[in-house]
Formats: C-alpha cells, structure tokens, sequence
C-alpha cells in the first residue's frame, strides 16, 4: 500500500481534493453562471464593454478549469485509488451507472467549456449571441449536474440510508444527506464565485471606471441574493448530520489539542460569514470603496470556509469511511471478527509479510502499523504516533502492556478511530514496532544534538 510518511496520506489528498473542490464550486459551478448572466445583460443593454468584460473573465475560468480543475479531479480519482483501494473499489461496485452517467456529464461540460470560450467572438451578433448564451446556461446545467451527481455518493459516505438493508442504488444515492449537502454546496458555490468575478475583474478593467462600478455592483447583488439561501442550507445540513457523528465535532474543528479554542472558532466562522455579508453590501453601495488589495481577505476567507467544511465532513464520519459499512482502515465491518481471530496480515494485499515469526516482529508490526493505522497517523511526522504515545505515556520507555490495552481499546475510548482490526499476536508485533519507533525516534535526536551525521538503518 501507498504511504507517504512525513505528511500523512490523508494531507496529500486533502491538498488536491481542497484544490479540485475550490476551482470546482466557485469556478466552475458557480462562475459560470455569472458570466453567462453577465454577458445576457450586457446583449440586452447592447453593452459591448461589459460583454468583453465577460469574455475576459470567461478566458480565465476557461484556462484555470480545464487544466488546474481537470488535472486535480482526476488527482483525486489517483490518490484515492492508492490511499484507499478498497474503499473506492466499494463505490465503484454501488455506484457504477452513478459514476458512469457523471463522467459522460463531465465531458460534456468540458466540452461545453471549450465551445462557449471559443465561438464567443464568432457568435457575437444577432441569433448567434442568442444561442451563444444558450450554451453558457447549457454549460451552467452540466456543470452543476457533475456536482449533483457527485454529492449522492459523497453524502452515501456519511450517511448510507437504506442501502445496508436493500443494496439498492437508488437508496444509497437518495442518502438522508444528499439533498441538504447539495444545497449547501450550490448555494456555496453560487454566492462565491460572485467573490471570485469580483476579485477577477479588477484585472480587466480601470480603476474609477464605470465599467468597473456597474459591474462590482452587478456581483454584490449576486452575493447577496445567495445569503439567505447559504444560511438555511447550512442549518439544514447541520440537523440531518446523525449523532454519533456529530459527537465528533470538537476533534473534527480543530483537532484533540486545540479543542478547548472551540468557542472562538464558531466566532471566526460567524464573523467570516458577516464579513462577506459586508463585502457585498459595501460593494452595492459604494461600489468604488473597495479596492483590489482589500478584497483579497474575503476572498482567503472564502476559500478557508470551503476548505474547513471538506475537512469537518471528512473527520466526523470518522471511524468509518463509508457509514456503518467500511472503516476508515480499509476494513469492513462484517469482516472485523475473521481479521480479529485470523489475522489481517493473512488476508491482506499489500504487505509483505503474511505471518508473525519470533525473527521478523517488527517488520511484521510495520505492516500492521500501515495496514491498521497509515490511512489517519505517521510514523514522526504529522499526527505521527512517537509525538501521539509520547503525550500519552511520556518521554520514558513507554509500557508495552498499556500500549497492548490502548490498541484493543482505542475504538472506545476514541470514538474516531476503528477498532484495531487484527489478531493478539498482531496487536504485540504493532507494539514492538511502535516502541522501536521510539528508540529509532531518541537516536535521531541525540545524533542531531551531538552534531554527528550517522546512518540510521530504516529497516530497525
Ligand atoms: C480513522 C483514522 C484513524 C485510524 C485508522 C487510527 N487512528 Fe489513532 N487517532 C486518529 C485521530 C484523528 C486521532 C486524534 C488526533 C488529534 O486530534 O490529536 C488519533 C489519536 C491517536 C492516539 C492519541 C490518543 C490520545 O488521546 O492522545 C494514539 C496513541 C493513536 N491514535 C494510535 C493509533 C493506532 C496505534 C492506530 C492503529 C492501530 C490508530 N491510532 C488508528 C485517527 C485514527
């Protein structure tokens, strides 16, 4: 199996999945739009400046989705299927048609993409321009289907409805969540990709302009128009979250250390939220008030409210990647007893050892450690387990029997984490490896303090 050891597996496809979702809601969803409604009202004004105002705008979104966007969903689909074989082979086998009717709407909207940037010059008078915007609504409809359809199978991730009891496609893709998660999302996507116009046409146009005034006038009331709506889904998401996993939440904010900054993380939250009320509202009043430089802060604000949210949904359906079916190590629920009994270095694919002998235990222990726990934790690097069991038991040598009971209980006294998915003799050679860790960790440091450069051997 794939494991990036310094950073984690969960960051390398936190960065590309943050990335793809940002170009995604504000660029392609929702800017789209925008544009198209842009160029609509500058045909009915006969407004040419604002028309190639819009196709400006469009060269951008066009660059950034069709190279950045693309690159990094198909990012997602390399990643995921590395990090988590089995997990996604699952939702492929429940999802097929889902997956296989989305990535035919995908192609068509990137090739809608294409035709709607470049026909825009050819198609600029009379019933050309009529059916030139014609494909920027068809092109707004794509790209937001991509997305609708996307959603059932990320809200079948938190939430699987019926499907445990009868399997079927329709009850894991209609999930309680579906419908709440896709309002969050467009109306997300909607009222910041006004943000994102906004932030884009400085570039196009003079400063003090009328251009400019009409148009930043023109996005805030956009802005605005998608308030009330973003509110109400968010409100709407939040009360269909299940319990268990709303429990989560304190870790899933900010993790176990920065917990008790709970209550001034809902300020921030609340107060980005106010802040890109203002934005707006400034911007339909005063239009000339807000400058270039100053509009960067909505703009970063937007984007860590995204990327929060995607980090939150991901930790609290935490221990399990797919609700109640498969846990976030790979393994599935049903098969939990047989790995307990048998082991699951016998069953497992990519390892290398299938068996624990008295010469290779903590090899063997290495290949739980990634089997069992490489999906959330590293080794010393980030959420690493030296730093996790120092905190827990001190900088000493740490005790074997308390790490033995913490493994065989770490499902319930962290209700993140799944239970350990393997066989005694497995829980000890993940102890002998974690404490060699340990050691390895001590000998780093005091050849750092010593000014020496040894070779440490990264098989001990
Ligand atoms: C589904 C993800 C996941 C898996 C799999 C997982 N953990 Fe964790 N573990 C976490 C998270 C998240 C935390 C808390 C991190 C934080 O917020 O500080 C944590 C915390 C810990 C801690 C610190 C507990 C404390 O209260 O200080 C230890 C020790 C630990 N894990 C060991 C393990 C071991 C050993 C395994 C494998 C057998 C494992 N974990 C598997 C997600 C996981």
């Amino acid at each position: 199996m794939f494991f990036i050891d310094f950073a984690g597996n969960r960051l390398l496809f936190a960065i590309i999945a943050s990335l793809h979702v940002f170009i995604n809601h504000a660029l392609a969803i929702g800017a789209y739009p925008v544009v198209t409604l842009l160029e609509y009202r500058a045909w009915r004004k006969g407004d040419t400046g604002r028309d190639e105002l819009a196709y400006k705008i469009t060269f951008v979104l066009f660059i950034v989705t069709t190279t950045a966007g693309a690159l990094t969903g198909v990012g997602i689909w390399f990643s995921a299927s590395l990090i988590a074989p089995f997990a996604i082979g699952s939702l492929l086998r429940v999802f097929f048609w889902g997956w296989f009717i989305e990535w035919i709407v995908f192609i068509s909207e990137v090739v809608l993409i294409l035709i709607y940037f470049l026909t825009w010059k050819r198609m600029s008078q009379g019933a050309g321009k009529k059916a030139h915007i014609g494909i920027g609504v068809i092109l707004s409809v794509f790209s937001w289907l991509t997305m609708a359809i996307i959603v059932g199978i990320l809200g079948f991730m938190m939430g699987s409805g019926h499907w445990p009891q009868d399997k079927s496609f329709f009850s894991a893709f209609f999930n309680p969540i579906y419908l709440p998660q896709l309002a969050f999302r467009t109306t997300y996507a909607m009222g910041v990709a006004g943000l994102c116009v906004w932030f884009l046409l400085y570039f196009f146009t003079s400063k003090g302009s009328s251009l400019r005034a009409g148009a930043v006038r023109f996005v805030s009331k956009w802005m605005l128009l998608w308030v009330i709506p973003f509110v109400a889904a968010c409100l709407w998401y939040w009360n269909v979250i299940p319990d268990a996993m709303a429990a989560n939440i304190d870790v899933a904010l900010l993790t176990q250390r920065f917990m008790h900054w709970h209550s001034n993380l809902a300020t921030i939250m609340i107060v980005t939220i106010a802040a890109l009320i203002l934005v707006a509202a400034a911007g339909l009043v005063r239009p000339k008030l807000i400058q270039s430089a100053l509009l960067l802060i909505p703009f970063v604000l937007g984007i860590w409210l995204l990327g929060h949210f995607e980090r939150v949904r991901e930790f609290i359906r935490k221990p399990y990647v797919i609700a109640d079916y498969m846990y976030s190590s790979g393994v599935r629920q049903s098969e939990l007893p047989v790995f307990q009994r048998d082991g699951i270095l016998k069953y497992a694919t990519y390892v290398s050892h299938h068996r624990i002998t008295s010469e290779n235990t903590v090899d063997a222990g290495k290949d739980v450690f990634v089997v069992a726990c490489s999906r959330c934790h590293t080794t010393s690097g980030i959420n690493g387990m030296v730093s996790k069991f120092s905190d827990l038991y001190g900088d000493g040598p740490w005790d074997k029997d308390a790490m033995t009971a913490f493994v065989y209980s770490m499902h319930t006294s962290r209700t993140f984490m799944p239970p350990f998915p393997g066989n005694d003799r497995e829980a000890e050679a993940l102890v002998a490896y974690l404490k060699s860790l340990q050691t390895q960790h001590e000998y780093i440091i005091s050849a750092q303090n010593s000014w020496t450069v040894r070779p440490i051997d990264q098989s001990e």
